[in-house]
């Protein structure tokens, strides 16, 4: 009962890997195998067939992906490798050996000129080079016809990787004052929340109570103004310099690549599944702050 997630190095991999598994039917534990683009590269078709092949994993989860939003507007075609050309190959090998796939996307699928949370089912419009990569990939693993789920998530946060909480925090304890910008608009979604959603959709992939694209994020949609402010909160109540956060625009920060300002995703599809919840990214915020700083 092997799970095989693409990726070992990233955010989510190393939750993947931390997470409790329930035990197999028979008490014994859950195994985890993921594979890092060293061991099994996502854009080579053949190492991801042999990869499933040698695990014979009973789910598999894409949580490898080119994440470097301002740097995929300059190199497109290596973001669309991984994220369009690598993830349709892990479908492709998924759909034809009949194991569930969990496909992880973004919410940078939409333009975020919307003033309500974006539901699956309405229309994309990515403002960039990853948010298009991103959505060709969700594309290529619904062509590959098998049980899937591409798990839409935005803002993901933990203690591993690059991230806004570790940037903000870096930045902090060296600086009295920042400026962030408040007019941007989101989720935050803790990485190990994340690894928590894909354990309880397993079985509604696995027997198609789950199927297409799915959002999934924190419960309650903040600027990054307000993130900052709350990470800020945290690392003071452990005692850490707690510097000033002014709010700016966007106008204020360029950027290569464009962000979506109304970037909140509607969970509703998620939530209807039986037994499902949102998390309060607030209360994982407090212990990855912990983490880093405590
Ligand atoms: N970060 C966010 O704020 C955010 C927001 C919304 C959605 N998402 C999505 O959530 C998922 C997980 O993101 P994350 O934050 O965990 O990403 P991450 O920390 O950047 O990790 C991505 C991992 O992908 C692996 N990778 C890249 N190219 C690869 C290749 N050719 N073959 C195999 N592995 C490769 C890398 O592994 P190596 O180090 O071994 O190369 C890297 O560790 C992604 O699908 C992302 O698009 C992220």
């Amino acid at each position: 009962m092997t799970v095989l997630v693409f990726g070992r190095n990233g955010q989510l991999a190393n939750a993947l890997i931390r997470h409790p598994w329930s035990p197999n039917a028979d008490g014994s534990p859950r195994k985890v195998v993921a594979l890092g683009s060293a061991e099994a590269d996502i854009r080579d078709a053949v190492a991801v067939t042999n990869a499933i092949t040698t695990h014979q994993p009973t789910l598999v989860v894409n949580a490898a992906a080119y994440t470097a939003v301002d740097k995929a507007e300059s190199e497109p075609e290596a973001a669309y490798a991984v994220n369009e050309t690598g993830s349709g190959a892990i479908a492709h090998a998924a759909a034809a050996a009949g194991i569930p796939l969990i496909h992880v996307s973004t919410d940078y699928v939409f333009d975020g000129t919307g003033t309500s949370p974006y539901r699956e089912d309405q229309p994309t419009a990515p403002l960039g080079v990853y948010g298009a990569s991103k959505l060709a990939g969700e594309k290529a693993v619904a062509a590959a016809g098998g049980r899937t789920v591409s798990l839409r998530t935005s803002w993901v946060f933990s203690a591993d990787g690059n991230n806004f909480v570790k940037t903000m925090l870096r930045l902090g304890a060296d600086r009295p004052a920042l400026r962030v910008v408040a007019d941007q608009v989101g989720r935050p979604t803790a990485a190990a929340d994340i690894a928590a959603a894909i354990a309880f959709l397993e079985p509604f992939v696995a027997d198609g109570r789950a199927s297409g694209v799915l959002h999934f994020a924190g419960a309650e949609a903040i600027s990054w103004h307000g993130f900052a402010e709350a990470i800020f909160d945290e690392a003071a109540a452990l005692g850490r310099p707690r510097p000033s956060v002014a709010p700016i625009t966007t106008a204020d920060y360029p950027t290569p690549a464009k962000r979506p300002a109304y970037s909140v995703l509607a969970c509703d599809r998620f939530l209807a599944l039986p037994g499902a919840s949102l998390p309060d990214w607030r209360v994982a915020l407090r212990q990855v702050v912990t983490d880093l700083v405590g």
